[in-house]
């Protein structure tokens, strides 16, 4: 098997850990001012911390769209967070509201993300493409008082059937009816108080697909700032003059931790992206910001190696020195592309919404074996399980577990006791992924597939329950199965299998109207790309559910 060894320099990891040795998460704990203190807030670790160590001219954030570029220092941040927190703390938040955060990429969504976490909120990022029903969805599920967002989006936020709602902020000026967080902030001292949580205090909730049921909301803890600070400095290799930017947005798990709190704890400089993909516009943002730490998916990966070469060579990429990936399988192709275009390696990554932060990586310094994701890091123990929780031998396929003590993981899945213990079906020693994977003799991942139906269509995670649900709801579908067709650039596609009610004929408009309808309510990322309509779909005998591990060899084979 092929083997890339790293290049020479100088990395954190090797300076502070050889191969072999023990390492335990306490070890970190220094690192943190709540260490001396016992106060705790990420907000704080985050933001002022930095300024008050003599870094608040350093820059923190720095946004890059079409029509402008911003920059803000650390203390630009601090002020304005300070801000928006006392503008949220008049409305009545407070410590374990849910606060959530519906706004594009842009520095008003770290802010708002990192004000309502410094009044001790728990905040709730949602992704900037989100329709009406996803959004309903997931504020109704946790009965969110509060919510953040801009007037783009309001049309999306369907106000009279969120009951729970009380206060709507806007990011505009002046908005009928909705109060203006922005102009309120003006008003507002730049202190503000930090309310100060224990460790494992609510910090923040991402919603996330599994293959039953909607979306379970995923509550983690102050307590990840550990991990996310200690992968930030050893996977991601973050140095006090990185600039660093990760494609994602807050509203999945990635753009979140690796996003916003990681690079922060880290005191790097943030780039943020405004605006869709296209290769021009990232190459662009790379020339012109200097991004050295880049942390993107496989599926940019594919469409910028898709967009050809005499695309990159327009631009300067030589700042970048370290790259990473996440979020689906990471193709050797891609790797050995990105060894030809930037002359470096792409280092996977692999973790989950629930771990809360990387469990699984390609160390900065250590040799890749293209197609596995890496080896654990430092502190964490993996396994490969068969359906009883043995060990499998190596080399051989089976549930990928990990030893549940690792510092990041979730703290609960939202009021679904019976959801979080399906993670640990063998007891509390083994947390059980739902990837199937297979372990080397050197202790390499590959990632096999999932073991249940989840969806993963370019990196983002797509449960075949809520598609199926929305496509049920238009009176044509009659049943519908729904799955993941292999696709060359997105990894996967969501595809959808229907049967239709009588009055109804198939066709290229219904199908069109079909696509429409999931794209309008739940979100463009859900709607089936390939819609096929069917005299019957397989189901099993017994049950008569439908069986949708046949619907995907049947694509397999008819293509
Ligand atoms: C998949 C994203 C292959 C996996 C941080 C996992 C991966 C799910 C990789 C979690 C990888 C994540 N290679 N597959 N490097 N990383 N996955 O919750 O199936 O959006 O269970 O978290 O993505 O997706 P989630």
């Amino acid at each position: 098997m092929a083997v890339l060894t790293p290049a020479e320099g100088s990395h954190n990891i090797d300076e502070e850990w050889k191969e072999g040795e023990p390492f335990h998460w306490e070890r970190v704990h220094p690192e943190f001012t709540w260490y001396e203190t016992g106060k705790v807030n990420m907000t704080y670790e985050c933001v002022d911390r930095h300024v008050e160590q003599g870094r608040g001219e350093k820059k923190a954030l720095w946004y890059f769209s079409e029509h402008e570029e911003q920059s803000w220092t650390y203390l630009d941040l601090q002020k304005e967070v300070n801000r928006w927190a006392n503008v949220l703390k008049n409305h009545g938040v407070g410590k374990g509201d849910f606060v959530f955060v519906f706004l594009p990429k842009h520095p008003h969504c770290h802010v708002a993300m990192l004000a309502a976490v410094k009044i001790g909120a728990v905040v709730g990022p949602l992704f900037e493409a989100f329709m009406e029903e996803a959004v309903r969805d997931r504020i109704k599920d946790c009965d969110g008082e509060y919510l953040i967002t801009s007037s783009e989006f309001l049309d999306r936020v369907p106000k009279k059937e969120l009951p729970s709602l009380g206060t709507i902020f806007v990011t505009d000026d002046h908005v009928e009816g909705y109060v203006s967080i922005t102009s309120e902030a003006k008003k507002e001292k730049e202190e503000a108080m930090t309310e100060w949580v224990d460790l494992n205090d609510g910090l923040n909730i991402h919603y996330t697909s599994g293959s039953t049921g909607k979306p379970k909301g995923i509550i983690h803890a102050h307590r990840v700032m550990i991990q996310q600070y200690q992968t930030g400095r050893w996977v991601l290799d973050l140095k006090e003059d990185d600039i660093y930017w990760c494609t994602a947005h807050p509203g999945w798990v990635t753009g979140t931790v690796y996003g916003v709190f990681a690079p922060l704890l880290n005191g790097v400089t943030t780039v943020i992206h405004g605006g869709r993909f296209s290769a021009e516009a990232w190459y662009d943002v790379i020339e012109k910001a200097g991004v050295s730490v880049w942390y993107s998916a496989p599926t940019a990966y594919r469409m910028l190696k898709s967009a050809g070469e005499d695309v990159r060579r327009r631009y300067d990429l030589t700042s970048l020195r370290h790259l990473l990936s996440v979020g689906e399988p990471l193709n050797p192709e891609v790797i050995y592309w990105a060894q030809e275009a930037f002359g470096l390696r792409v280092h996977d990554t692999w973790w989950m919404t629930e771990t809360g932060a990387q469990l699984i990586a390609n160390l900065p310094t250590r040799n890749i074996k293209p197609g596995s994701m890496g080896r654990p890091i430092p502190g964490v123990e993996a396994a490969v399980l068969d359906e009883e929780g043995q060990e499998r031998p190596r080399g051989e396929v089976g549930h990928l577990a990990i030893r549940a003590d690792w510092p990041a993981i979730m703290k609960e899945v939202w009021k679904n006791e019976e959801k979080y213990a399906s993670y640990f079906p063998h007891g509390e020693e083994w947390y059980i992924a739902g990837d199937l994977a297979i372990m080397d003799e050197d202790g390499y991942v590959f990632f096999q597939g999932r073991s249940d139906d989840m969806i993963n269509a370019s990196g983002e995670r797509i449960g075949p329950f809520e598609v199926e649900s929305k496509l049920l709801e238009h009176e044509a579908v009659a049943e519908a199965g729904v799955v993941g067709k292999p696709d060359e650039v997105r990894g996967e596609i969501v595809k959808a299998f229907i049967t239709l009610t009588p009055t109804y004929v198939a066709n290229e408009e219904l199908l069109e109207e079909l696509r429409l309808f999931v794209k309008r309510r739940l979100a463009a990322h859900a709607a089936p790309k390939e819609i096929e309509v069917m005299e019957e779909l397989p189901k099993t005998q017994i049950s008569g559910k439908i069986l949708r591990r046949k619907l995907k060899e049947r694509d397999r084979v008819g293509g």
